[in-house]
């Protein structure tokens, strides 16, 4: 049985080495301001959704991921699901994410979510692929 909750600071060094793009400083402040959602089974965390806000104003999942060993049992589906909850009793009507252009099983997974695609931008210098934008309205 997955659950999902916020991640504390308890989660901060799981979250370190397992989002080890963001750095021990965004994770850190990802945590306190409550922009991590962490699942678990029996205890042990298998996964994580980090966002933050496009504007200031919508909310921007940057990564979602579960353990290689525990994909595919809906733990990805429970972590996104917990946080559109979330956002949607934020009051919020319109969720982003974005993916890199060639990364074509995340992008069907976002779509399996809702999402439709909405553009993409050219990162030069950054990223040798342009970045594929997605978003939801959700009522
Ligand atoms: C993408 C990811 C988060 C999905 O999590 P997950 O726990 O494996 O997904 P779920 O089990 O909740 O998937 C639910 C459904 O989507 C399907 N699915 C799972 N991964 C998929 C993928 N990569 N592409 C397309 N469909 C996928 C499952 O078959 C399942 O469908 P079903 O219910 O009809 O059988 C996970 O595969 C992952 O961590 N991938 C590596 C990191 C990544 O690419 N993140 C996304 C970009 S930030």
């Amino acid at each position: 049985m997955v659950k999902v909750a916020s991640a504390s600071q308890a989660d901060i060094d799981w979250l370190v080495r397992e989002d080890a793009s963001a750095g021990r400083a965004w994770v850190s402040r990802c945590v306190a301001l409550g922009e991590y959602l962490v699942a678990r089974e029996d205890s042990e965390i298998v996964g994580f959704l980090r966002f933050s806000r496009f504007w200031g104003k919508v909310p921007y999942m940057e990564m979602i991921r579960v353990l290689p060993d525990h994909r595919r049992s809906g733990i990805g589906t429970a972590l996104f699901l917990a946080w559109e909850k979330a956002m949607r009793g934020d009051g919020t009507r319109l969720l982003m994410t974005s993916s890199e252009c060639d990364e074509s099983r995340p992008q069907d997974w976002h779509r399996r979510n809702g999402f439709i695609e909405t553009g993409t931008i050219e990162l030069p210098g950054l990223q040798s692929v342009p970045e594929v934008f997605f978003i939801k309205h959700i009522a």
